[in-house]
């Protein structure tokens, strides 16, 4: 700890998934243990790290652009410190700094728990420092996260991952699967809930392979089942399951717990078993069609999301009519669709019959057409029920409401009245759904 450091701002702006969420509350956290404030006013900050992500191009287009707009503010403010963390930093290294030379640093993913170091690094030799290790040192455990809200919090389970599915960047930019010990995750889940944490959220690349790099072949199965036992929490998600190893021991601890959501979100990527094959996906649409009959034999009231990519090389429109079918068949609660996008250094990114921008964008087009009448459908049918609320606070874009989800991650929103209720379980009656939001009473208020 320094404390000649004080009372210096610092904004941490982050993109990608959860899993960059989580580390830019590490971010803060150390920041904040030598003496940083946190502002959302980039011209006020004495830092500004971003945290990138690189799982499609037109993330790192953005993010590009938004690293070129700072140029502007260390022009006004000479000390202003700026930082490139994330994914992207991992995979592009010093590029950064030759693509913008008013970058400070440059922190990759297998550095997190060094940010304070880096720091005082970069504060003192006023030159640009790179801190990017191939791999991981060791699991990034006593690094202080400030967590983003009060009342729903994301905790690692494990980091990495070793799917190399033949698009993907992610196992090249956050390494091999390492799972955290059960006990310093129970022991972070318990200081959440005596914080006031009413839910978690387990996250991993490949949640279901919880533990297996300890020879533990039900890990994530066992893990769930202690994380149950935390009497302040009430409600469990994770994020994400692997269809392939998503097995009938998860699906037996979560249909016995009351404390796990009932929301499966289990990406399938194609409905096409010629494509799911070269993309390296390790199941069929067979096996997956099982897999969802069998959650919803045992929990019928779960909702089941997905993510799909259009146009991965070889997808042809008979392939791709392939996945508009399976989506029918299936009737996800939603989905999530990408248009594919070129990785380099990717298998995928040199298989030929790469597919032309226009198609891709049409195909997206129709699969989001097929999906957003399902999503309606579904939700529909929940007009009229009365369902559990987790409050998460103000609705965005309406002060006189209140937002919070179903134990089915399903956004809900209703008119604010009586007392302080963020981080309380309360009972909303549907009354207008949506196809990404429904909307609903207080009920028996
Ligand atoms: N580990 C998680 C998700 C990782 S990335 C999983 O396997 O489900 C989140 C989603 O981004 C993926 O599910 C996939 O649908 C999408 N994605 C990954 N790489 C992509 C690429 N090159 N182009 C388009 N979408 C991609
Ligand atoms: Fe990427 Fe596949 Fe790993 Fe998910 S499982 S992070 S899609 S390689
Ligand atoms: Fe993006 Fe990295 Fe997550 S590439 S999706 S931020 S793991």
């Amino acid at each position: 700890m320094q404390d000649t450091i004080q009372s210096k701002r610092m904004s941490v702006l982050t993109y990608g998934c959860q899993m960059n969420e989580n580390d830019s509350e590490r971010f803060v956290g150390q920041l904040k243990s030598v003496g940083y404030e946190l502002t959302d006013k980039l011209d006020q900050a004495d830092l500004i790290m971003i945290n990138t992500c690189c799982v499609r191009e037109s993330a790192e287009q953005k993010i590009y652009g938004k690293i070129g707009e700072l140029k502007r503010l260390k022009a006004v403010n000479p000390n202003l410190i700026i930082g490139i963390a994330g994914c992207m930093a991992q995979k592009d290294r010093d590029e950064i700094f030759k693509k913008a030379a008013h970058v400070d640093f440059v922190i990759g993913t297998h550095n997190v728990h060094k940010l304070t170091e880096l720091i005082a690094e970069v504060e003192n030799k006023k030159d640009k420092v790179l801190a990017v290790w191939d791999q991981a040192e060791r699991l990034a455990e006593d690094v202080p996260a400030v967590h983003k809200g009060k009342v729903s919090a994301y905790v690692p389970i494990m980091y990495g991952c070793n799917n190399f599915c033949t698009y993907c960047i992610v196992p090249y930019v956050r390494g091999r699967e390492r799972s955290r010990p059960m006990e310093d995750i129970i022991k972070e889940i318990e200081q959440l809930g005596q914080e006031g944490f009413k839910e978690i959220t387990l996250l991993g690349q490949n949640v279901n392979s919880y533990g297996k790099d300890d020879k533990q072949e039900d890990g994530f199965a066992q893990l769930l089942a202690r994380v149950d036992q935390v009497e302040s929490i009430e409600r469990i998600r994770y994020m994400t399951s692997h269809p392939r190893d998503m097995n009938q021991a998860v699906i037996d601890v979560i249909c016995q717990s009351k404390k796990i959501c009932e929301q499966f979100h289990l990406p399938i990527q194609s409905g096409s078993n010629r494509v799911l094959a070269k993309m390296n996906r390790g199941y069929t649409t067979e096996y997956y069609t099982k897999l969802i009959e069998q959650i919803r034999k045992k929990v019928p009231q779960a909702s089941i999301t997905t993510d799909i990519i259009v146009g991965f090389p070889g997808e042809t429109e008979e392939l791709f009519l392939e996945t508009l079918e399976f989506l029918k068949t299936i009737r996800f609660d939603a989905a999530y669709t990408f248009i594919y996008s070129k990785r380099s250094g990717t298998p995928a990114a040199t298989m030929p019959d790469q597919i032309p921008l226009a198609e891709k964008k049409a195909r997206l087009q129709a699969l989001m057409d097929v999906q957003n009448t399902i999503s309606l459908e579904i939700n529909k049918q929940l007009e009229g029920s009365v369902v559990e609320v987790l409050v998460e606070g103000p609705s965005k874009n309406d002060d006189t409401k209140l937002m919070g989800r179903t134990r089915t991650n399903k956004i809900i929103l209703w008119d604010k009245q009586g007392p302080e209720q963020v981080g309380q379980l309360l009972s909303v009656k549907i009354d207008h759904a949506q196809t990404w939001v429904l909307k609903g009473k207080l009920y028996n208020y």
